[in-house]
């Protein structure tokens, strides 16, 4: 079977994507062939895309590590043709073709049926950035975040930031947002955030090893000196869920938080979770969590793809990016 893809390719070191016509294996045992209606752009997809090392195994690749989508074929008994699915990370879109092109093979047990009260569309409003808010959210309230403070949100106006203000706000807790784009404090007002910090103000100070504790909790995107400082921020017994580098991947800290007040630092990786608890969050969604998105996500055609991935890897993405297959 023939299909349209976005296809990185490298030539003479450098990597470019373009539309190809590709051909899918024959299905293979407990494997599900997936018509994707909608995928997304995460950070991951546009480091994909631009051949930075350690993220996809070899090229000429489709990047896409989302997908949303109708079953075309089947080699599993658990999946029919025709059912409604959603398929996030594991090695997708990293060592297997991605949801970048119009259809994706893989493995039974990488697949979620469509939750109930989720269309194809929102499932990718959400997509792994929803997810990995979701896992970020479920871990911090896990250990019983005090509502008597704010939670810090960095990373802010991007795809697991901007969800993770949402969900927290919805949930009733007041959420602080730190971003590097002041002026796109109206959208996360209307996210929910009650105060929008500025990165570079927030920054302005050095880190010290126990500041004062505002924060019963925080999310961070962004990693570096805003890990650090936020960890230095948090109150008694407070957590930070940590999913992301996009400011750096190295930080430093004290034990001060740790011993002297109690803060758990939690690891979220939401590509490599067991499908049980993504299960779970994508459920979380489907109900108690449900969110608007439909303001903060924009649909573009693949063949738009390019000027997305620019943005998102500037740092200069707001909200998240559907991609819509087919007319
Ligand atoms: N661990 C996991 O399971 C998992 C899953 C998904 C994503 N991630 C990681 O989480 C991070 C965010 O992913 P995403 O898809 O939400 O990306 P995104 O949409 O690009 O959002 C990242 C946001 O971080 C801020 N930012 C960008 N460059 C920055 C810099 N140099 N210094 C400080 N802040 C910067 C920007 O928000 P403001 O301008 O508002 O500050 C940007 O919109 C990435 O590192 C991604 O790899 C991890």
């Amino acid at each position: 079977m023939k299909y349209k893809a976005y296809l990185v390719e490298e030539l003479d070191g450098s990597y470019s994507g373009s539309i190809k016509e590709l051909e899918i294996d024959n299905i293979e045992s407990e494997n599900v062939i997936i018509k994707v209606e909608y995928s997304s752009l995460n950070y991951k997809d546009a480091l994909a895309a631009s051949g930075v090392k350690g993220v996809v195994s070899k090229y000429p690749f489709v990047p896409g590590i989302d997908v949303a989508g109708e079953i075309l074929q089947s080699s599993s008994d658990k999946f029919k043709v025709g059912d409604k699915v959603i398929a996030t990370g594991y090695k997708l879109g990293m060592s297997v073709f991605g949801g970048f092109g119009e259809v994706v093979q893989i493995p039974q047990d990488w697949v979620i049926p469509l939750p109930k009260n989720l269309s194809l569309l929102n499932s990718m409003s959400l997509g792994t950035a929803g997810l990995t808010a979701g896992a970020c959210v479920y871990k911090i309230l896990e250990n019983e975040l005090s509502p008597n403070n704010p939670i810090i949100v960095s990373g802010a106006t991007g795809g697991v930031g901007s969800i993770a203000v949402n969900l927290l706000s919805n949930l009733g807790y007041e959420v602080h947002a730190l971003t590097g784009k002041p002026n796109e404090s109206m959208m996360l007002k209307k996210m929910g955030a009650s105060k929008i910090i500025d990165r570079s103000e927030f920054l302005a100070e050095p880190v010290k090893a126990l500041d004062k504790a505002i924060y019963s909790g925080g999310i961070d995107t962004v990693g570096g000196d805003v890990l650090s400082k936020i960890l230095s921020l948090i109150t008694s017994h407070g957590s930070v869920s940590c999913c992301g580098n996009v400011g750096g991947f190295q930080f430093t800290s004290s034990v001060f938080p740790f011993i002297l007040r109690g803060v758990s630092l939690i690891g979220i990786d939401s590509a490599e979770s067991d499908i049980n608890f993504k299960k779970k969050i994508w459920e979380l969604f489907s109900d108690e969590w449900s969110l608007n998105l439909g303001d903060f996500s924009k649909v573009i055609s693949i063949i738009d793809i390019d000027e997305e991935i620019a943005k998102i890897l500037e740092g200069k993405q707001v909200g998240r990016v559907v991609i819509k297959h087919g007319d």
